[in-house]
Formats: structure tokens, C-alpha cells, sequence
């Protein structure tokens, strides 16, 4: 079945993973704004050596930070493996010993049980701990000035969500984290507060409608909010040899929400139409009413169905989910806001958890509904206004990050930064542009004398710069 597959797209062109870690300062045409100063940390998967799993899944890479410090119109570049207990092990072993996901079929048998967190899906700034994210673990503490590992952070004794959201106003860290408990692929959740000094002040477990692959959530001012949609997780399905997580539509999707403070046993679950969400963009509170705007999908894309076949190529696009908290109805209400297919959301995160105005995303303007984001966009939800900016044909872009001109600069207000691929070099740049002027293309461009590979996330930490390596 599998047999011309020998070549996994995921170890292919700027798939495949780079083996060194590198210091460069890069060549900058344009100009650097002169109040930019920090690092832009992004991280993906990169595998350290071959899989072992001919079935390797881009999700279950070694974590690779890539950070962009700039300083004084200056950009340096350095990127560091997040040297997590699987890294050293298979480091030791000089070969790759976990099967993807943590399969046990394809796991060395001397690997068994051992810890296989990745740290490569987000790489966040809380309380003064830069923290490689992946949602199967805890969180992983990196040295921000030099990308040194530093190690799980026990305190939150157990998986987090690579989607934390920092209330701006309070400074806690407000998370979750899904498949918690003894037994693999199970539908039991935790809900999680850090204060704004870093300490975990919450830990709750409570049971979801069954057992699915919950990437995001959603945190207003008062609530929050746990989508439940049905790329579902099957113990009992893997063990007969078919896809552990699959797409289920037939089992409806279900959002669970909660007063921040309240206990879990009082969540409210309500429903939508079968659909999947890697990602909101923000989600606030309106008159009685929960709004979210987020990337839905109608299929999950990445993964089979439960019979082991491939759906049809799915993309997202910007809805909004309107759940009103007021009336008897539990059925989420959906609103197209943008016809472009895109993912990786961004906003200016000084307004989240509130009505925002401008947000970001990477677009697919060419609809290849692959993995394949050309475009850099902007919407304007006040105005309608939207803008993007087209790549050269054939390169390719990560996530844009929003930073603000200033701390108290108005709302979007700042400068968006973007790694892409020049495929026809095979090369990457560090882009920055005027927020509110993407169309206009890069104010400055830094140049890399190799690629970044695709990754997932990553965050502008303002101040930092780079230490000795
Ligand atoms: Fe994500």
C-alpha cells in the first residue's frame, strides 16, 4: 500500500530538517526600525536523525528553535535543538529510537516508556521563562540570550496545551491540557492558571464528550473555552493497527465553556456542526454572548479518517462562532468573515480576550490547500479592509508575528516579522513590515545563508539580546 511511498513529504524539500546549529549575522537590505529591538523565537520539528517510523508525521520532530535577535539595526541568527530527555537519549544512541507518537509497534523496545516530549510546536515568553511547547508534555525551559536548554518545568506535572493565552491585563498564563491521565489517547482534560509571578496556582481534571486532538482553546476576560471537534484519538483503533487519531465527523463537535474561576464540574458543552480548528485568532465577550474568530476547517487536513483513507485536500478560512450564553440554545452560531484560505492567526495580544480590530494571517492564495502559505494578510475587522502581500512565485511563508511600536502604542500599531522560504534559492530571509501596510511588502529583509525549515509558531520577546554561544 505504502510501497511507492518511500519518500515521506515530511522529510522533503523545506520539510527535511537541517543538522547544524549555526550563528550568523545576516546581510539587511532596507532598513531595521529603530525601536525594534528583541527576538523573534520560532520553532519547529527537525528531526535530530532518520526516523525509524516510516509513518513519521511532521507533528513528532525534534524541536528546533530558530532566533532572530535584533539589535541596533542588526539581525543575528542562532538556532539550538531543544535537548529534550529523547534528544539526549537518541543523541546517545547515535540513531532515532521512538516510533512517531509514541507508537509502540515502531518504538526500539529499549525506548519503551521512556519520555519522547518533542518541545517543537510553540516557543512562549511567561514570567520570565522562554518555554518550547508541545502539547504531549510539559513545558521545556530555554536559555532566551543563548538557547541553552534548561529542562521540563516540573511545576506543571504534566502536558500543556502549545496554546497558553497571557491575559494581558492580570498577566496570568491560562492553559489546558488534553489526554491527561495514566491511560494514552483518552478523552480526560486538565484546565490551568500561572499566576503573573509564574507559579501554578491550578491544575483541574474533568471528562470532554470523547477523546480528540485539542490543539487550541479559547480565554476571553471572564471564560474560556474548550473545543472538543471530532479528529478523534482511539487507543483501541491503534492497537488494530489503524490511525490512532482520525477524522470522525459523524461524532458532531462540542465546545465546553467556563467561567475562568469557576470549578470544572460546571462546564457547559454546546455544539456545532462537525468542523476542526488548529487555531483561533481571539475570542472576547459581547452582551451576553461569546464571539471567536477562528481557522475553521470542514475535514482536519494532516490526518486520515478512521478507515485508514486520506480525506480530500481541506483548508481553513477566517469564521466567526457567536455562542450565546443568554438563551436556551447550545448550538454555536457560524459566520464566514474572509474568503481567503489561510492559518496561523496572530493579533496584537494586548487585546486578548477582547474585541479586537487588526489581525494576521498566513494565506494560501493560490488555494493549493497543502501546507503552502504564499501570502502575508491583513484584516481590518473595524473598516473590513483587507490587504496582503504575495510572496515571489514559489516561496513560501511561516506565521507572522505582530510586536507593538511601543508599549503604549494604539492597537496594531507596529511591526510584523515573518521567516520565509526562497525556493528558488532554497534559502530563508527575516522579513519586517509595517503592520497596517503588509501590501506594501518588507521594510527591511535580513538574509540567511541557508534555509529554515517549516515550522509552527513563534513570539517576538521584546529586549532580549543575543548571549555568548
Ligand atoms: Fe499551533
Amino acid at each position: 500500500m505504502d510501497g511507492d511511498a518511500r519518500v515521506n513529504p515530511y522529510l522533503a524539500k523545506n520539510f527535511a530538517p537541517i543538522r547544524s546549529e549555526d550563528d550568523f549575522e545576516l546581510e539587511v537590505e532596507g532598513k531595521i526600525p529603530d525601536g525594534l529591538t528583541g527576538a523573534l523565537f520560532r520553532i519547529g520539528p527537525n528531526p535530530q536523525f532518520e526516523p525509524r517510523d516510516p509513518n513519521y508525521h511532521w507533528f513528532s520532530g525534534d524541536g528546533m528553535v530558530h532566533g532572530f535577535y535584533v539589535e541596533g539595526g542588526k539581525v543575528r541568527y542562532r538556532n539550538r535543538y531543544a535537548r529534550t530527555p529523547k534528544f539526549e537519549l537518541e543523541s546517545a544512541a547515535g540513531r532515532s529510537m521512538f516510533g512517531t507518537f509514541g507508537n509502540p509497534m515502531t518504538t526500539d523496545p529499549s525506548a519503551m516508556g521512556k519520555d519522547n516530549g518533542v518541545a517543537n510546536t510553540n516557543i512562549l515568553y511567561h514570567a520570565g521563562k522562554l518555554m518550547a511547547l508541545e502539547e504531549g508534555h510539559k513545558p521545556f525551559e530555554m536559555a532566551p540570550g543563548s538557547l541553552a536548554s534548561l529542562g521540563y518545568v516540573d511545576a506543571y506535572k504534566g502536558q500543556v496545551t502549545a496554546h497558553p493565552k497571557i491575559d494581558p491585563v492580570t498577566g496570568e498564563m491560562v492553559w489546558f491540557g488534553y489526554s491527561v491521565g495514566e491511560i494514552p489517547l483518552n478523552s480526560l482534560m486538565d484546565y490551568g492558571v500561572t499566576d503573573a509571578k509564574g507559579n501554578v496556582v491550578r491544575r483541574d481534571r474533568f471528562d470532554t464528550p470523547y477523546a480528540s486532538m485539542i490543539h487550541d482553546f479559547m480565554v476571553t476576560e471572564n471564560y474560556v473555552l474548550f473545543p472538543v471537534l471530532p479528529l478523534t484519538m482511539s487507543l483501541e483503533r491503534a492497537m488494530k493497527g489503524r490511525p490512532p487519531l482520525a477524522w470522525e465527523p459523524e461524532k458532531g463537535g462540542y465546545v465546553g465553556v467556563m467561567p475562568r474561576d469557576a470549578d470544572v464540574s460546571t462546564i457547559r458543552w454546546f455544539n456545532i456542526d462537525a468542523c476542526y480548528m488548529f487555531h483561533p485568532m481571539n475570542a472576547w465577550e459581547e452582551e451576553g454572548r461569546l464571539v471567536a474568530d477562528v481557522f475553521r476547517y470542514d475535514t482536519a487536513p494532516l490526518f486520515p479518517r478512521a478507515d485508514g483513507k486520506t480525506p480530500e485536500r481541506s483548508a481553513a478560512r477566517l469564521y466567526r462562532w457567536t455562542l450565546d450564553l443568554t438563551g436556551a440554545s447550545d448550538a454555536i452560531v457560524e459566520t464566514a468573515l474572509d474568503d481567503r484560505d489561510g492559518e496561523f492567526p496572530r493579533f496584537d495580544e494586548r487585546r486578548a480576550g477582547m474585541a479586537y480590530r487588526h489581525g494576521w494571517f498566513a494565506a494560501d492564495l493560490r488555494n493549493s490547500r497543502t501546507v503552502k502559505y504564499n501570502a502575508i494578510a491583513h484584516v481590518d475587522q473595524t473598516t473590513g479592509a483587507r490587504s496582503h502581500y504575495v510572496l515571489p512565485d514559489g516561496d513560501l511563508t511561516s506565521e507572522p508575528v505582530f510586536t507593538p511600536r511601543s508599549d503604549d502604542a494604539a492597537e496594531g500599531d507596529g511591526w510584523l516579522t515573518a521567516v520565509v522560504w526562497r525556493a528558488a534559492e532554497n534559502r530563508s530571509d527575516f522579513l519586517v513590515f509595517e503592520a497596517q501596510d503588509v501590501a506594501s511588502g518588507p521594510i527591511a529583509t535580513a538574509k540567511l545563508p541557508r534555509r529554515v525549515p517549516f515550522g509552527f509558531h513563534g513570539n517576538w520577546v521584546n529586549g532580549v539580546t543575543l548571549a555568548g554561544s
